[in-house]
């Protein structure tokens, strides 16, 4: 069934048909950017991506959790440390939650680095007669509605790239660094959720945390020589959907000669973007990264197995993260059927489940937003499925950011309609805040201990 891995070349994507492809005004212009950006120093090193590949298959096989969390999309005009630094807190904060609570390895990607792309259902955008392009991230073109501002610009994958190195740089430094370190637990409860219900919570586990490293210490074990307690393994990743850019970052390994898109650690492929003959599935099945399937109510088992026999031809525990966005009310009659499909078919995969984007609805002042009860029914409900199947719910998929916004509604602090204009700063999909977030970290830990 599957295509023969030969035929793979980088560039054999483009034999095929390019879904939510922006249409660049100038060719050559776009050809230069690519040629530039081929010049660059890869962003990721192959040992590194076949490394969260193994941390991906103790998931694949039941014995870590996966937490994939960051901003819907990333902004141009959000590059300071500032938000970075708070993204990663409230990731720390939920790692722990979820590893305290739950006694689990929890494997940490961030959306985050290069998540700068926006497929869309309209590619176009008409207000009063005028037709522009839809806005499709910054790595493409610009919010406002005006004819320059949306005209595909292929410089900005550069500027990209750029920002993408400057966040991942300071990642590093952050998570190899000290900031991680377990002994500043305290230090990621940011100001504004302390006083909260889960900032109370967190605290108890920090302090918690803090008594069993001085017990530790007491006991004469040499704290300092632990690295595990002083940093993370943390792992960047994005949809791959602007392919001329993730063309451009498609090394080989000199050790294995095998191809890594070095864009990033992780590279998932969109529901809109999941044709079994289509571009990105042609492209992505040819690196040897990690990769990711969103799973949307649209796909069949059939459709399923199928692309996982295309991604996956090697059937590589590790290799491959299902990430099923189905929708509260969709969940248990859909989720069932495709984990039976893929588990029968012999088929090892991550499961994970993104409870954000089958939940996205129009307030009465039309913006978009999500539920927060809606969003832990659908984890509920996944958890629940897996348990009756026998199979490991392996990983959690949301949409995050540091500060304190009022874009999804409910969670511990209660955002009501009337409270979406206080701070909705989200450049596309609402995202949970910090308070949110760990909410959600504490009841997946409570599931995964049951
Ligand atoms: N290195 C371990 C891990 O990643 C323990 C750890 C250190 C940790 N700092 C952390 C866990 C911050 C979560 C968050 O699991
Ligand atoms: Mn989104």
């Amino acid at each position: 069934m599957a295509t023969k891995l030969e035929t793979w070349s980088p560039t054999s994507w483009r034999t095929r048909d390019v879904a939510q492809s922006p249409h660049w005004p100038d060719t050559s212009a776009l050809q230069r950017v690519e040629n530039e950006l081929a010049t660059k120093p890869p962003l990721v090193f192959a040992g590194e991506a076949r490394r969260l590949t193994s941390h991906l298959a103790d998931v694949a096989e039941g014995r870590a959790f996966l937490l994939q969390a960051g901003d819907c999309a990333e902004s141009f005009h959000d590059s300071g440390a500032d938000a970075i630094r708070d993204k990663l807190k409230v990731i720390l904060q939920m790692a722990v939650a979820l590893t305290y609570g739950s006694g689990v390895p929890v494997v940490k990607v961030g959306r985050i680095a290069g998540q700068f792309a926006k497929p869309r259902s309209q590619t176009e955008e008409t207000i009063d007669g005028v037709t522009l392009e839809a806005f499709r991230g910054h790595i493409v073109n610009d919010e406002p509605f005006e004819e320059e501002a949306r005209r595909p610009d292929p410089t900005r994958m550069l500027q990209a790239y750029h920002q993408s190195v400057s966040t991942l740089n300071l990642l590093r430094a952050f998570t190899k660094g000290g900031f991680a370190d377990l002994s500043r637990v305290h230090a990621w409860n940011q100001q504004f959720v302390v006083e909260t219900i889960e900032g109370k919570r967190f605290s108890a586990i920090a302090d918690d945390i803090e008594r069993a490293l001085r017990f530790m210490k007491a006991c004469g074990i040499d704290l300092d020589r632990e690295s595990s307690l002083h940093e993370v393994d943390f792992y960047t990743s994005h949809e791959a959907l602007i392919l001329p850019y993730e063309q451009a970052f498609v090394r080989q390994d000199s050790l294995s000669g095998d191809w890594f898109d070095t864009s990033a650690h992780m590279l998932w492929i969109g529901d809109r973007t999941r044709q079994r003959d289509g571009a990105h599935v042609e492209f992505l099945r040819g690196v040897k990264n990690p990769l990711g399937l969103k799973v949307g109510p649209s796909m069949t088992p059939r459709e399923l197995v199928e692309l996982v026999d295309v991604l996956s031809p090697e059937n590589e525990p590790g290799r491959l993260t299902l990430v099923c966005r189905l929708g509260h009310d969709n969940v248990a009659r859909l989720l069932a059927p495709l984990i039976e499909a893929v588990r029968d078919a012999g088929q090892r995969v991550v499961w994970a489940c993104d409870p954000m984007h089958g939940n996205t609805i129009n307030a009465a002042s039309g913006r978009k937003t999500r539920r927060f009860d809606d969003v832990l029914s659908e984890v509920e409900q996944f958890f629940g499925v897996h348990h009756q199947l026998g199979t490991w719910a392996g990983g959690l998929h949301i949409e995050l950011t540091g500060d304190d916004v009022t874009e999804c509604l409910g969670g511990g602090r209660g955002v009501v309609e009337g409270d979406l204009e206080t701070n909705y700063t989200t450049m596309c999909d609402p995202r949970l805040n910090a308070s949110q977030s760990l909410d959600l970290a504490f009841r997946v830990a409570e599931f995964l201990q049951n």
